[in-house]
């Protein structure tokens, strides 16, 4: 191994080990979400593929039974909202429809990543 590959190495290292918040001096990887671990929580703890699907597009094998059904996430509409609107439905859900409020369940960081995935989904 040269002594450059091994260096690069160390810097991987590195990297997984640091928060990623602490990456950037100015803090703004801390602000934003992380797309991949919204993609994780959208999956596993947050449930949200449930009623929205694995792809988001509001199929999922709960929304189903739901009246409103879950919002289509992929969908012109969707994307017309402003990334605080989301925020905020995300946070404290819709009063009158099955969307629930995740604020207590889930941490401010994982919302915020939650919050990147799913603007994604509308691209
Ligand atoms: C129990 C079913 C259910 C679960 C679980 C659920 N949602 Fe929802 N979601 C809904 C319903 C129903 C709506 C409201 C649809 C409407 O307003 O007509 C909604 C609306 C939304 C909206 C608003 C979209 C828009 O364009 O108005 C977002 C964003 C959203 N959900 C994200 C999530 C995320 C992220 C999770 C997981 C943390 C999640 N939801 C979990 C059922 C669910």
């Amino acid at each position: 191994m040269t002594r450059s590959s091994s260096m690069g190495m160390l810097f991987a290292a590195a990297m997984l080990l640091t928060p990623a918040g602490m990456l950037d001096p100015r803090g703004v990887s801390a602000a934003a979400g992380d797309v991949a671990k919204g993609k994780a929580l959208f999956e596993l703890k947050g449930g949200c593929v449930n009623c929205h699907g694995s792809g988001g597009g509001g199929d999922g094998p709960a929304g189903k039974m739901l009246a409103p059904p879950p919002a289509d996430l992929t969908s012109p509409k969707a994307k017309a909202k402003s990334g605080a609107d989301v925020l905020k439905t995300i946070q404290e859900g819709r009063s009158g429809t099955a969307m629930i409020g995740f604020k207590g369940q889930l941490t401010e960081q994982e919302i915020r990543d939650l919050l990147t995935y799913v603007r994604s989904l509308s691209k």
